[in-house]
């Protein structure tokens, strides 16, 4: 059962994360660090990199994975989500850009890129915090609806309205990829401890959905009922259908 907390605002829950990401870190420094990317887990990044500053914490061996990556978008494409985590997680905290990784997106390495992404996660020895927003259409990383429970990282098709959604991040939707890399679930639910933060009355859906709705593929984030530890840190209007 997911525990959820309802709070009064993104602030106040990027304050919250923040502090229990930090407990963590202090205690293991080399903790590995499972990241989203989207608006919902910037509040969260923020606080992170202030905590970091005032507590002291030593970052240097803190470790990363990206839940997901756009295929094709040039090497440095300010919207690539490599970019997105150097600039929103890396630099303000100060993380060593090789301990952070991020799927790799090339399509000239795309067959092997999946594999090659699951072997790093392993090497790691794990992710101890895995950070999830949710796309309305009840997507977890990139997981659509349709994903198997079991899924690992691989090439996916966006759907037409996650691309209508991320398009406010491109010039036009026709910018948008049509594909991506993403953690699978399976992948997700190996991560030790989850966290699925959700704000504004346009996430009530899928937020219901997945924390109280049938286990089935076609709303991904219910697999996360699937996971001993589940922290659902919501504001009230994306909580008003709980
Ligand atoms: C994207 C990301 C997801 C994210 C979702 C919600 O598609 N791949 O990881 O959770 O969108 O985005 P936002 O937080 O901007 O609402």
């Amino acid at each position: 059962m997911a525990e959820v907390v309802i709070v009064g605002d993104a602030a106040e829950a990027g304050a919250l994360v923040a502090e229990t990401l930090a407990d963590l870190i202090a205690e293991r420094p080399d903790a590995v660090l499972g990241l989203a990317t989207g608006s919902t887990p910037l509040t969260t990044y923020r606080a992170l990199a202030e905590t970091v500053a005032s507590r002291g914490l030593d970052v240097s061996r803190v470790r990363g994975f990206a839940l997901d990556e756009y295929v094709g978008l040039p090497p440095g494409h300010s919207e690539s989500y490599r970019s997105v985590i150097t600039r929103e997680v890396v630099e303000p905290l100060g993380l060593r850009p090789d301990l952070v990784h991020v799927p790799n997106g090339d399509p000239a390495t795309i067959v092997t890129a999946g594999d090659d992404y699951e072997a790093e996660i392993r090497r790691a020895g794990g992710i101890d915090v895995q950070i999830l927003g949710i796309g309305r259409t009840g997507h977890i990383g990139f997981n659509e609806p349709g994903s198997s429970f079991g899924s690992l990282t691989r090439v996916k098709t966006l759907t037409e309205a996650t691309r209508r959604d991320n398009a406010r991040f491109f010039d036009s939707i026709d910018d948008v990829p049509t594909h991506c890399l993403t953690q699978g679930l399976g992948t997700i639910l190996r991560a030790r401890h989850l966290v699925l933060l959700a704000f504004s009355a346009a996430k009530a859906e899928a937020v219901t959905r997945a924390v109280e709705g049938p286990l089935t593929a076609s709303v991904p984030g219910s697999a996360v009922q699937l996971h001993p530890r589940v922290s659902v840190i919501v504001d009230e209007d994306a909580a008003a259908r709980l």
